[in-house]
């Protein structure tokens, strides 16, 4: 037994494939049952009948016979890996016997305890596993005994007992039979007059009986042999032990002694005889009435549960008996018959009786499953009999409540019958409540549902009833009774019944209340499930408290400035609101990492008792944050996993920073070559627009200078080089370089830097100024302007209209300053006209001294306007022009500015230029352009209207209506 251990649970797992394919071991085993003499040995036989695709090894096999005996089962033998793991030590299979394929247990000495289902299970791993089963079953044979007298006589009226005594067999059933054999006739005689004690029990489970015959011998029976013929499973025919008794005729003894003697033997055989008659009597003829108890029932009866009812009838004779059982239900008037069961036998008591005499709900008027047991007549000492009738219900709540049931017994001896009844008062099992199931959590504004389980009741008939408990009032919601329901606030609940039941008519129900919950009205509230049943006395209930949560939402994150800047602070806000209850933690994560939590913020009780917050989150942005996920996290009891809301500063920029211009030259040189730098650096994203001025003039070729640009990335940050390379003339004197940096993703203006450039040895010119600031035409104006750091007082300052020079200049006398330099001051005066308009004026500076230094010319253009012509009407030669004559059209054209005018005369639609002339546009007395315009015309043309179109500069200034003329 166990000596390496059981491998079989190993060894069946590594089979468990088996069930995958189809197995290819099939066993053979003995037919079932087997049947076994006791202390005999026996062999179930298990073989292997057919096996493919393996070969038997001892490593790989695995033998077990279980046997099952009742529940219990045990093992009887097991094989695995070449070892005998566990065995009876009467059981037995040889090694070699294995390997063959013939795993049949012998079983040795079989006894009583042997009997039970026995599997032989075979496993050859990995693919093939197969299992049998075979039921022993273990005989006894009769022990036979036969007891009588050696010799009888016969003649003196005496009677003779034979005993047939059957021990120690199995199974129990059994018959034994006496019969006589008459030398004077042929057939043997069954005897009839026979007494059966009732079969006894040993301790090993097998039997005992007797039975006994009784006669009276005649002389005609001498000669006769007795037989007593035993019938049972173990004897294939029936069995014969003869009695060895001898029938004799009686010897006639006349001696006074003995005549004597046989009046007193004649005396005591009658005493005997007549006792002997009263016995039989007694025992087979004398009526007893029997007695009946009242009906014994269960101390409870449950709705649709199996319950029986004990009609106890004893002490009657003879053994005739009819036991009925009647139904009668509350609504009906008439009893019915349930089954009844009958006993009509007057001297044959046996062990078969059942089969025999039971009839039973076949012939039930209920058409119930009720029935009678088949009972055991029971034999007492004194020859009578004794029944206990059994009903078996299912009493039905809903049909036999208060339903009458009778037990009546008929007996030879009471004409009437005896009747026994009881009233069934049917209970129901009530139902347990489990406890409300509500969510883990209760969502503000969503639905929930609460459900109250209502386990293992019967009958069906349920009173749920649910309330909300608030102030300590109840307030009934739903209320359903038996399929009735009434829902006292149709627009928040709803009420649902999910029912289950089970075969032996047990229910459970699920009872659901489903509504939305909000803040105000469930937080913290109470809910009851009431549920009544007619096995409780008093409602049985549940209670809920409901806690409502609301879920944090998210706004997206904010950043302040919208564009981020590089090194500068950024603060990033994230409200989270409409949640419930107060207490709160918000974080903030930089790539999973956390930088800020905070607790319990600062909460405000909005509307609806939900609250929300704000979180700030300052940071300096840096280039790294380009690729930085910024999260807004919140955690709070109503989530399971924490919310959030994520911020990629993409829009990050950097200002550029823009040097100030340089020269390559200290001080640069008239024709001689510089270059202006300026360096734009430390800017993001990549996109700039730079842009080279000079003098307001944008320097987009070569006039002004050659303009280059470097560009280059450090640490993701840009920057560019741009200069602007120029051979410097005396028109550049003073001029001012402007660059102007366009980086339109951090800012909307320019960055702007000047450079004015000075020429080596040169004066410095003031900018003109103009007295009055706006010329006006036909007014005077004066333009000075000033000279300073000239080296010495030999020079010429002059003034140009175009390349006219202009005379009138008041120019002052070179004054010397600290510096040892002079300074002279100009000044224009003239009136300003029409002339002006557009024109150039000069300022010239010549060094008389020394014919290197370049002539410097300063220009600067008056801001005057533009001015609209005034256009007079026509006016005609004659007043009235008569047909066929001439006649001449005259329009003035006056106070405009610039010059260029261009004049249309039309006629209608058309235009009209016939002979037409226009004199030369003059300065007027307001310093402005007039002039006068003529049509010589013929009078029969006169009959249509004439406009005169005039435009000025190609912009036309509209119609001008000059005549109307009839
Ligand atoms: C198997 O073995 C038993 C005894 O161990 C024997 O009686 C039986 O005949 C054998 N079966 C076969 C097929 O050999
Ligand atoms: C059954 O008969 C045997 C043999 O006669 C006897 O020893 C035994 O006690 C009997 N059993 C009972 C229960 O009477």
């Amino acid at each position: 037994m166990g000596r390496t251990g059981n491998l079989w649970p190993l060894l069946v797992a590594l089979a468990t494939l088996a069930r995958l394919s189809e197995s290819k071991l099939k066993l053979k085993v003995s037919q079932s049952p087997v049947e076994v003499i006791y202390n005999e040995n026996s062999l179930l036989l298990c073989e292997i009948s057919e096996l493919t695709g393996a070969t038997l090894e001892s490593k790989n096999l695995g033998v077990l016979w279980t046997v099952t005996r009742g529940t219990e089962a045990s093992t009887a033998f097991s094989y695995t890996s070449g070892d005998v793991q566990e065995a009876w030590p009467e059981a037995e299979i040889l090694e070699s016997s294995i390997l063959n394929g013939n795993m049949s247990l012998l079983l040795r000495h079989v006894t009583f305890k042997h009997t039970g289902q026995y599997k032989c299970e075979v496993v050859i791993p990995p693919n093939n596993k197969a299992s049998q089963t075979v039921k022993l079953e273990v005989l006894a044979r009769p022990t036979v005994t036969v007891v009588s007298e050696k010799v009888v006589e016969v003649g003196t009226g005496g009677e003779m007992a034979l005993g047939c005594h059957l021990s120690g067999y199995y199974p129990c059933e059994s018959n034994a039979e006496w019969f006589q054999s008459i030398p004077s006739q042929e057939e043997r005689k069954l005897l009839t007059d026979i007494c059966i004690a009732p079969t006894v029990k040993n301790p090993d489970g097998t039997c005992n009986v007797t039975t006994e015959v009784r006669l009276e011998p005649h002389v005609e029976d001498i000669g006769s042999t007795f037989e007593c013929l035993v019938t049972h499973k173990t004897f294939s025919e029936p069995y014969l032990v003869q009695a060895s008794v001898t029938l004799k005729e009686a010897e006639i003894r006349l001696s006074t002694s003995s005549i004597v003697g046989s009046v007193i033997a004649s005396i005591i055989i009658s005493i005997a005889l007549t006792a002997l008659v009263i016995f039989l009597y007694l025992r087979f003829c004398y009526k007893v009435a029997p007695k009946v108890s009242e009906i014994q029932r269960p101390v409870k009866l449950i709705h649709q549960e199996l319950a029986e009812f004990v009609c106890q009838v004893s002490g009657y004779r003879p053994n005739v008996i009819t036991v009925s059982w009647y139904l009668k239900r509350c609504n009906e008037t008439k009893e019915k018959l349930i089954a009844d069961w009958q006993v009509d036998d007057l001297f044959h008591f046996q062990f078969i009786t059942d089969k025999k005499m039971e009839r039973n709900a076949d012939t039930s008027e209920t058409g119930m499953k009720w029935k009678v047991k088949a009972a055991n007549v029971r034999k007492n000492n004194d020859g009578t009999f004794s029944i206990s009738s059994i009903l078996e219900v299912y009493p039905d709540f809903d049909v036999d409540n208060s339903a009458q049931i009778t037990c009546k017994v008929m007996h030879p001896s009471e004409r009437e019958g005896i009747l026994r009844t009881i009233r069934l008062q049917i209970d129901g099992v009530p139902p347990k409540l489990a406890n409300i199931i509500k969510p883990p959590v209760v969502h503000h504004n969503n639905s929930v549902t609460l459900t109250c389980p209502i386990n293992f009741f019967k009958p069906h008939p349920l009173k749920i009833t649910w309330y909300k408990i608030i102030d300590g009032e109840k307030i009934y919601l739903v209320e359903h009774n038996n399929g009735a329901e009434e829902n006292f606030y149709q627009d928040k609940y709803s009420h649902y019944l999910v029912p289950f039941s089970y075969p032996d008519h047990t229910l459970s129900v699920c009872s659901m209340l489903l509504f939305h919950a909000t803040i105000q009205e469930d937080e913290n509230s109470q809910y009851s499930c009431e549920v009544g049943h007619i096995s409780l006395s008093n409602p049985a209930e549940k209670h809920v408290q409901l806690n409502v949560k609301a879920y944090p939402s998210l706004n997206a994150i904010i950043s302040e400035p919208g564009n981020p800047v590089i090194g500068e602070q950024l603060t990033l806000t994230c409200k989270v609101h409409s949640f419930y209850p107060k207490n709160i933690t918000v974080r903030w994560l930089k790539n999973d990492d956390v930088i800020m939590n905070t607790e319990s913020p600062e909460i405000v009780n909005s509307e609806n008792e939900l609250y929300e917050c704000t979180s700030l989150c300052t940071i300096t942005a840096t280039l790294s944050d380009l690729h930085s996920k910024y999260k807004c996290q919140v955690l709070h009891e109503s989530l399971m996993y924490p919310r959030f809301t994520e911020y990629t500063p993409e829009s990050l920029v950097s200002f550029p920073k823009v040097s100030e211009i340089t020269c390559n030259h200290a001080t640069p040189e008239l024709e001689r070559e510089l270059t202006l730098t300026c360096k734009i650096i430390d800017f993001y994203p990549e996109d700039i627009q730079v842009e080279w001025f000079r003098n307001e003039v944008r320097c987009d070729d070569v006039k002004y200078g050659r303009i280059m640009e470097t560009s280059l990335c450090e640490n993701g940050l840009y920057s560019k080089v741009s200069t602007v390379t120029l051979t410097a003339s005396a028109d550049d004197h003073q001029a001012e370089y402007r660059i102007e940096v366009y980086h339109s993703k951090s800012s909307t203006k320019p960055f702007k830097q000047f450079y004015q450039l000075f020429l080596k040895g040169s004066p410095k010119f003031s900018e003109f100024r103009l007295e009055p600031e706006s010329p006006l035409y036909g007014q005077p104006l004066s333009v000075s302007t000033s000279v300073c750091e000239i080296p010495h007082d030999n020079i010429t300052v002059e003034w140009y209209k175009a390349s006219e020079r202009i005379k009138g200049v008041t120019n002052s006398k070179p004054v010397l300053n600290s510096e040892n330099t002079y300074k002279i001051n100009s000044c224009l005066k003239f009136t300003v006209t029409a002339e002006d308009f557009e024109r150039d004026l000069h300022f010239q500076y010549k060094d008389n001294s020394n014919t290197d230094v370049p002539v410097f010319k300063r220009r600067i253009q008056l801001p005057l306007t533009a001015v609209t012509p005034k256009v007079s009407e026509i006016k005609c030669s004659h007043d009235h022009p008569k047909k066929g004559e001439n006649a001449t059209l005259t329009c003035r054209i006056e106070h405009f500015c610039p010059a260029d005018i261009h004049i249309i005369w039309s006629k209608g639609w058309t235009e009209y230029k016939d002979k037409q002339s226009i004199e030369t546009p003059k300065i007027d007395s307001k310093g402005l352009y007039s002039t006068v315009t003529r049509e010589d015309v013929r009078s029969e043309r006169l009959d249509f209207l004439s406009d005169t179109n005039i435009s000025l500069k190609d912009i036309p200034y509209g119609e001008m209506d000059c005549l109307h003329l009839h």
